[in-house]
C-alpha cells in the first residue's frame, strides 16, 4: 500500500476504535448541558470586585502560549492519571480573562525584554531592550541615557509597599531584570558582559542595577556568578570554571547588598537547608541564588539542594505580606521559555505545571479582597499541536497516524529549533519500531 493509503486506514481504524474512550457519563447530553448551566450559573453570581488592591501578585510564565497552556493542562491531569483533557489549572479558575498584543516597537515577533518593558513599565519598546523607551537602541550605550523607563515595582515601593521578584532564571534575565534594571542590552549581566564602549560611557551591569535602583526586599532565583569578581569559586560547584565569578570590577554585590542591610535582618542563602531555616516572620530581606546561572528545570531538581517555585513562591509571600502597606511580587517560570528554544517539551510542560501550583500557592496564601493576582505570558512559542490523538493519550506521545514517510511523529512539534531541523532532505528520525506502544485508554470503554 502507498503510505499515504496506509495514512488513510490508519485513520479510518481510529475513527471506529476511537468512540470506544469515551466515559459513560460524557454520553449523556445532560452531562455537557448541566456542566454548561453551571458554568454560566457561576459567571452570573459573580460579585465584582471593586476593592483597590494592596497586594499584586503577578504571575508571568515566559513563553507560555495557548498551546503550551492546553498541553500542560493535559500533563497536569495525566501526571495524576487521568485522561488530562478535562483537569482545571488554576489559572482555569481565573473569572477574567483577555488576549494582548505582543510585538515590539521593532519587531513582529518580541523578546522577553520588550515584552517585560511593555507589561511592567507600560512602554512599548525596542526588541532586547531593558526599562528603556523605544528612542533608546538595541545596545547602544549613549542612546539609553534619559530614555529610562520605570516600572511597576518601584512604582509600588515608592508608595511603601514591599516588593520582591522570584524566577527560575539567573535574576539577572531579561524578565526580572525589567522590574528594577534600565539597560540598552539584555545580555549585559555583569560587567564582564558589557562592550568596552558602553562602560566608558557611563552604563552598569544589570547585576550591580540590583543594588542601586530600587530596593527589593526580596530576590528568588540564581545568577550568582554575576555577583562575585572573577574567578571566585561557586560553592555548590567549586570544580566548575564555568561556574566561577564574572565580574572585572571585583566587586563582591552579594557582601555589598548585605551591608547596605546593616540594622536589618537581611539573609543570603544559596542552598535548600538555610532557605528552609529562613523564617519569614522575621526576616526583612532575602537574597537567595540557588545556581550560578538559571535554575536547573524542575524536574531536574536536586530538592535536596534547590526549593521548587512553590517554595519559593509561598517564601516570598510570606516575607512580603507582613507589611501593611501591601507587596507587590513578580513571580516568573521562566525556563518554559527556554525549554521550548531547545525544543525539549517534556521539560516546558513539566515547568508550566509547576508554575501553575505556584499559582494555587500565591492564591492560597493571600486574600482577593485584598490581592490582584494576574497571570500571563510575555509571547508564545512555535510549539503545535496535531495528529489526532486520542482522548487520553499521552501529551508527550506520538500520533498514532504515521506521516508520509512511514515514520511515526510526535503530537506536539515545533516550528523552529533543534528538533525541527530537516537534515540533507530528511527529518528527524523518530526511530521507536512500529506497532509503536498503544494509548492506556486503547479500548476501554
Ligand atoms: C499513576 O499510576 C502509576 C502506575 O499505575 C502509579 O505508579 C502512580 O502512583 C499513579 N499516580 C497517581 C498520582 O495516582
Ligand atoms: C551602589 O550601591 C553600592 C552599595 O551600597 C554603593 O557602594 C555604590 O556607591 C552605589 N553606586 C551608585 C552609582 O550609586
Ligand atoms: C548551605 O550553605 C551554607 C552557607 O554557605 C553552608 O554552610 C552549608 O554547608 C550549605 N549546605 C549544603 C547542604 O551545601
Ligand atoms: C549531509 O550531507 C553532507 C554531504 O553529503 C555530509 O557530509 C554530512 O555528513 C550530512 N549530514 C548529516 C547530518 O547527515
Amino acid at each position: 500500500m502507498e503510505p499515504s493509503k496506509v495514512s488513510m486506514l490508519a485513520l479510518f481504524l481510529l475513527v471506529v476504535f476511537g468512540t470506544t474512550t469515551a466515559k459513560v457519563e460524557e454520553e449523556n447530553p445532560e452531562f455537557w448541558r448541566s456542566q454548561a448551566k453551571k458554568t454560566l450559573q457561576t459567571a452570573l453570581n459573580r460579585k465584582h470586585n471593586t476593592n483597590v488592591a494592596k497586594n499584586i501578585l503577578f504571575f508571568l510564565g515566559d513563553g507560555m502560549g495557548i498551546t503550551t497552556y492546553t498541553a500542560a493542562r493535559i500533563l497536569k491531569g495525566q501526571l495524576q492519571n487521568h485522561t488530562g483533557e478535562e483537569t482545571v489549572m488554576t489559572m482555569d479558575t481565573f473569572p477574567y480573562v483577555g488576549l494582548a498584543k505582543t510585538y515590539s516597537v521593532d519587531f513582529q515577533i518580541p523578546d522577553s525584554a520588550a515584552t517585560a518593558t511593555a507589561y511592567l513599565c507600560g512602554v512599548k519598546t525596542n526588541l532586547n531592550t531593558i526599562g528603556v523607551s523605544a528612542a533608546a537602541r538595541n545596545g547602544i550605550c549613549k542612546s539609553q541615557k534619559g530614555n529610562e523607563v520605570t516600572s511597576i515595582l518601584k512604582w509600588a515601593k515608592d508608595a511603601g509597599k514591599s516588593v520582591g521578584i522570584v524566577t527560575t532564571t539567573r535574576v539577572q534575565h531579561a524578565t526580572p531584570a525589567t522590574s528594577y534594571a534600565h539597560s540598552a542590552s539584555r545580555k549585559w549581566y555583569s560587567d564582564a558582559d558589557m562592550p568596552a564602549a558602553a562602560k566608558r560611557d557611563g552604563c552598569t551591569d544589570i547585576a550591580s542595577q540590583l543594588l542601586n535602583n530600587t530596593d527589593i526586599d526580596v530576590i528568588i532565583g540564581g545568577g550568582r556568578k554575576y555577583m562575585t569578581p572573577r574567578g571566585t569559586k561557586d560553592p555548590e560547584y567549586p570544580k566548575d570554571y564555568s561556574s566561577r565569578g564574572k565580574r572585572q570590577d571585583k566587586r563582591n554585590l552579594i557582601s555589598e547588598w548585605l551591608n547596605q542591610k546593616t540594622g536589618k535582618v537581611a539573609h543570603y542563602v544559596w542552598n535548600k537547608t538555610d532557605f528552609d531555616a529562613v523564617d519569614p516572620e522575621t526576616t526583612d530581606y532575602l537574597m537567595a541564588l540557588f545556581e550560578p546561572g538559571d535554575l536547573r528545570y524542575e524536574a531536574q531538581r536536586d530538592p535536596s539542594m534547590d526549593p521548587s517555585i512553590i517554595e519559593t513562591t509561598e517564601k516570598a509571600v510570606r516575607i512580603l505580606r507582613k507589611n501593611p502597606q501591601g507587596f507587590f511580587l513578580l513571580v516568573e517560570g521562566g525556563r518554559i521559555d527556554q525549554a521550548h528554544h531547545d525544543g525539549r517539551a517534556y521539560m516546558a510542560l513539566h515547568e508550566t505545571v509547576a508554575f501553575d501550583n505556584a499559582i494555587a500557592k500565591g492564591l492560597e496564601l493571600t486574600n482577593e479582597e485584598e490581592t490582584l493576582t494576574i497571570v500571563m505570558a510575555d509571547h508564545s512559542h512555535p510549539i503545535t499541536f496535531n495528529g489526532y490523538p486520542f482522548r487520553g493519550h499521552s501529551i508527550l506521545g506520538k500520533s498514532p497516524l504515521w506521516a508520509k514517510d512511514m515514520l511515526p511523529y510526535t503530537t506536539l512539534m515545533y516550528g523552529n529549533g533543534p528538533g525541527h531541523k530537516i537534515i540533507n532532505g530528511t527529518r528527524n528520525k523518530i526511530t521507536s519500531p512500529m506497532p509503536w506502544p498503544m494509548p492506556p485508554v486503547w479500548g476501554k470503554t
